[in-house]
């Protein structure tokens, strides 16, 4: 009867060895490169924290400051700017219909009251986070006339699917004629 070489099942596991340390070793700067981009993102987020962050307190939005009621929706500044100020609560956004006027840059400034929402304008690039304590603002410019729908994106209790608002885009002319009374302007009747 011919004996199995012991030398062959040897060799295999050797070469299994081998091959399990290389991996091993894989794996384990995979971790190392992992570890060492957290560490180093920590450490850069902590000394040079972003910019351009503003607070709001969630408890006193409605009473005082810029986020009271007559202050939300779209007004232009005496220097001409167009600014949209907007909250969210659950399951709702203030206003419920926003105009703007196309072909203008427009900024949003927006806060939330009680969770996170979040909010996406159609298929544009108009997208934000709204955190309670903190004020999200981006300036955007809307080139197609027409109603586009503005979703809450970020999961935010039980009526998240129903939370959502509407955004009118109109001509510069007509957004003008009627923003030129110097009150705030929405699509929502009063
Ligand atoms: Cu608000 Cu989802």
């Amino acid at each position: 009867m011919a004996t199995t070489p012991a030398g062959g099942a040897h060799d295999s596991h050797a070469l299994a060895v081998a091959a399990e340390r290389r991996w091993a070793f894989v794996v384990g700067l995979i971790i190392a490169a992992l570890v060492a981009m957290m560490v180093f993102t920590g450490l850069q987020w902590a000394a040079m924290p972003p910019s351009r962050v503003e607070t709001v307190d969630p408890r006193t939005l409605h009473i005082a400051g810029e986020f009271i009621e007559p202050n939300l929706g779209t007004s232009v500044g005496a220097d001409g700017k167009v600014i949209v100020r907007l909250i969210a609560q659950q399951y709702s956004f203030q206003p419920q219909c926003i105009l703007v006027p196309a072909d203008t840059p427009v900024t949003f400034r927006g806060t939330s009251t009680d969770v996170i929402h979040g909010f996406v304008v159609g298929r544009t690039n108009a997208n934000a986070m709204l955190i309670p304590g903190f004020v999200a603002t981006f300036t955007t410019t809307f080139h197609k006339t027409g109603e586009e729908v503005m979703p809450c994106h970020e999961y935010c209790g039980t009526g998240h699917e129903a939370m959502w608002a509407r955004v009118q885009v109109i001509p510069p002319n007509e957004f003008l004629a009627k923003a030129a009374e110097g009150k705030r302007v929405s699509c929502v009747s009063r």
